[in-house]
């Protein structure tokens, strides 16, 4: 088959250059043998927020947002969601195959014994605001890891990248919640060896003085589900920025703690939280068409909706939705349901949101099945970045094992002053700038 070109005539000389296409893109270094003069630096592209750049080649999730498909390594979300827990798939990030039984007990186990906390880090987290977010303790906990494991630096090791994997994914739900009980002034929980991943974080998070904590099997069963939909969605804000701190060779808690810090934003992992502010602002059903016609003279945005990928309903809202069932046939149903499923309803009949392609993304209903199981809407984001730390580090794993990447660094154009001559200070009069 005769391999595409692109073909570039440039008006300014009239000169033409042919490009090659590969997997659908032309490489940006190509354009900069385009030029006008000796003394021209060469064409180079302009994207802000990289709405139309590839920044690397990857095997991990795919994603069709027109066609509103999420493959984690070729399989399906839906049928991950059904068939596996968390840690499995977990695993499928990270080696890009499903374990076999033996790998999978091997894989349980070491994550399971990488659950604890050093103690100096309980002791560190104590120092924070009894109101902290718990998102800037999780942050800055993950931080403070990389000052207690510096052989972490060693990132171009193997086995010691794959020691930091484990101990990441195993301590994040600890450190997650030990930041819910810092916020309520309960004693920390220590990890608990016999239960699953999920059942375990519920454990840390609602044992109190029971000898052993009985996590509810429906819902330890939704939170891994939930942790399988949030575990990874390819070059998204907080995954970019996993990878742009990874290739300085930063190591992987310093980069995971950036990732999460990118993800506490409310156009990113932030939408959760902000979700349920908006439908306690909103308050009740019958003020929903009032509050959508406010979004839609440019007041706001209506959170949980849009997504720069999907154009289409987001599969894992969907699962969400049916999640959210199970959860409150044990938990009770959460009236914020009605108003939220209402503003669908309408969102979804509405020319502004048809014409721009807004459905609801993962984080419309989520943060109603969290709050039902009795989370406050601070800690959703934290609920969140437990699971995609199992994508970012998979994310972080291929790209430093990429021999094409290098230390990211985009381009700019620059608008400012030409070079100026310098005027002392004593000489620079009285004008007020501000
Ligand atoms: N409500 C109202 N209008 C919206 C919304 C919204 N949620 N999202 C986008 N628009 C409008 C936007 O104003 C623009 O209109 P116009 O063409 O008239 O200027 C148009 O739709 C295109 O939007 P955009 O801002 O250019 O799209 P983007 O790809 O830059 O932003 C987004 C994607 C997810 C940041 C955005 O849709 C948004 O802010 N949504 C609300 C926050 C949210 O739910 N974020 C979670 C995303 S999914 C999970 C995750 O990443 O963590």
């Amino acid at each position: 088959m005769k391999e595409r070109t692109l073909k570039i005539v440039d008006d300014a000389n009239g000169l033409s250059y042919t490009l090659p296409v590969e997997n659908g893109t032309i490489r940006a270094m190509d354009l900069r043998q385009i030029k006008t003069g000796p003394d021209d630096f060469g064409l180079m592209t302009y994207d802000p927020a990289f709405t139309n750049t590839a920044s690397c080649r990857s095997s991990i999730t795919y994603i069709d947002g027109d066609r509103g498909i999420l493959q984690y390594r070729g399989y399906p979300i839906e049928t991950l969601a059904e068939h596996c827990t968390f840690l499995e798939v977990a695993y499928l990030l990270i080696f890009g195959e499903l374990p076999t039984q033996s790998e999978l007990k091997s894989w349980v186990y070491d994550i399971t014994h990488h659950t604890m906390l050093h103690e100096t880090v309980k002791k560190f987290m104590e120092g924070f605001r009894y109101n902290a977010h718990p998102m800037g303790m999780l942050v800055s906990t993950v931080a403070a890891l990389s000052t207690i494991y510096p052989e972490s630096r060693n990132i171009f090791d193997a086995a010691t990248r794959h020691h930091q994997i484990l101990r990441l994914i195993g301590k994040m739900p600890t450190i997650a919640a030990y930041t819910y009980r810092h916020q309520l002034g309960l004693p920390y929980i220590y990890p608990d060896n016999d239960l699953s991943y999920s059942e375990n974080f519920m454990n840390m998070l609602w044992k109190m003085v029971e000898p052993k904590y009985q996590a509810n099997p429906v819902l330890a069963r939704a939170l891994d589900i939930l942790f399988i939909l949030h575990a990874d969605h390819e070059q998204n804000c907080s995954t970019n920025t996993m990878r742009c701190v990874g290739s300085a060779q930063t190591d992987p808690f310093l980069s995971t703690a950036a990732a999460a810090a990118a993800l506490a934003g409310p156009l990113h992992g932030g939408a959760n939280e902000a979700v349920l502010i908006m439908l306690d602002e909103i308050g009740s059903k019958d003020k929903v068409p009032a509050y959508v016609k406010k979004i839609k003279e440019g007041h706001g945005k209506l959170m949980g909706f849009g997504h720069r990928v999907y154009k289409n309903y987001d599969p894992r809202a969907k699962i969400i939705k049916w999640t959210a069932e199970q959860v409150f046939e044990v938990t009770g149903r959460n009236a914020k349901l009605d108003i939220a499923l209402e503003l669908e309803r309408i969102a979804l009949q509405d020319d502004y949101f048809i014409q721009r392609k807004l459905y609801p993304n993962v984080d419309f209903y989520s943060g109603i099945i969290y709050q039902a199981m009795g989370f406050n809407p601070e800690m959703f984001t934290v609920l969140f970045a437990i699971p995609r730390t199992a994508g970012w580090l998979a994310q972080w794993q291929e790209m430093i094992t990429d021999p094409e990447q290098k230390i990211s660094r985009p381009r700019q154009v620059y608008t400012g002053e030409n070079t100026r001559d310098f005027v002392p200070l004593s000489e620079r009069g009285t004008a007020v700038r501000r």
